[in-house]
């Protein structure tokens, strides 16, 4: 496994979820969708109309129980830390779903035209220099129903550059134009799990046929390489449900409904930002008063209401 994910930027669990599982773990999520209980519901014409509809962690709310079957299967959870060589942190739990017609517009289509890779380094899910996703598709990712297409070998094009002692720079791969990306469809099926460098370059394909294409796509950090920002808060019921060898997953957690969300708008994660500053002699500012006594330079944290996303 090791070996080819290294080489290819991917590797295909195959079969590592019964039909039973996956059902158990979709249930819940295509509720949501069905009852527009999802994080885009207000960004354009609602599901089941064509578009890319998603959510975030808000499922795990009320249905902490799809963490067993998602990003603490055991089969999942043993693949990313053996992978990464050290304990791993949920980065991202997002559902999308494409129905049909999803991913299509008034031009013709053109594979490659919407290659990517999800490297941000000024937002909390992406900004990582070690990470990966774990894809777990509900249905068969067919032709017809747009498989997830990716570039092998594309996630050796960035490097990741020595640290400073602070931060590790990113020589950052520019993705090819159309005709000159080579993306092949690792044909997933219902009970596969991809895992994915999350430097490779991939395309989701459009949905041309007459059902749903939906899936959940997790993202991992290694406990080494956190966020340039962040993190990402869960609710605390998943957190809670987890077994003793898989709490670490999922470190930062709220129990009073301000987790990383998009309702009428963005709500839930941190409010309070603290700054370390540090001059050439390792020395910090601190500032202080009778009250409080020693503490960093900090401020009340405010949302960002033209935020489009909530994984911060
Ligand atoms: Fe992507």
């Amino acid at each position: 496994m090791k070996e080819e994910f290294e080489k290819n930027g991917y590797y295909v669990l195959r079969n590592v979820l019964t039909h039973e599982e996956v059902d158990r773990l979709a249930k819940p999520i295509r509720a949501a969708f069905n009852r527009g209980d999802y994080d885009t519901l207000k960004k354009g014409p609602a599901y089941p109309a064509p578009g890319i509809h998603s959510m975030g962690p808000r499922v795990l709310e009320g249905n902490p129980e799809i963490a067993e079957l998602s990003l603490a299967h055991p089969a999942i959870m043993e693949a990313v830390q053996e992978l990464f060589g050290e304990p791993a942190t949920l980065a991202q739990y997002w559902s999308i779903m494409r129905p049909p017609g999803a991913g299509l517009g008034d031009e013709p289509y053109i594979k490659g035209s919407g290659a990517h890779y999800d490297y941000k380094p000024w937002r909390c899910v992406g900004s990582y220099v070690k990470w990966m996703f774990a894809v777990v598709p509900f249905v068969d990712y067919t032709e017809t129903a747009g498989p997830l297409t990716v570039a092998p070998g594309s996630h050796l094009e960035t490097t990741v550059l020595p640290s400073d002692g602070r931060v590790h720079p990113v020589d950052a791969a520019q993705v090819p134009k159309p005709h000159e990306i080579t993306l092949v469809d690792p044909s997933l099926k219902k009970g596969d799990v991809v895992l994915m460098n999350g430097f490779l370059w991939h395309e989701p394909l459009p949905n041309y046929g007459n059902s749903d294409r939906c899936g959940l796509y997790m993202k991992f950090h290694a406990k080494s390489s956190p966020p340039a920002c962040g993190p990402t808060i869960y609710p605390s019921s998943v957190h809670e449900v987890l077994p003793e060898g898989a709490k670490h997953l999922v470190p930062y957690h709220r129990s009073d409904g301000q987790y990383a969300a998009v309702r009428d708008g963005a709500v839930g994660g941190v409010d309070e930002a603290q700054l370390l500053i540090e001059d050439s002699d390792d020395k910090l500012l601190v500032l202080g008063n009778d009250t409080d006594g020693w503490h960093l330079p900090r401020i009340a944290s405010t949302q960002d209401e033209t935020a489009a996303n909530q994984d911060f």
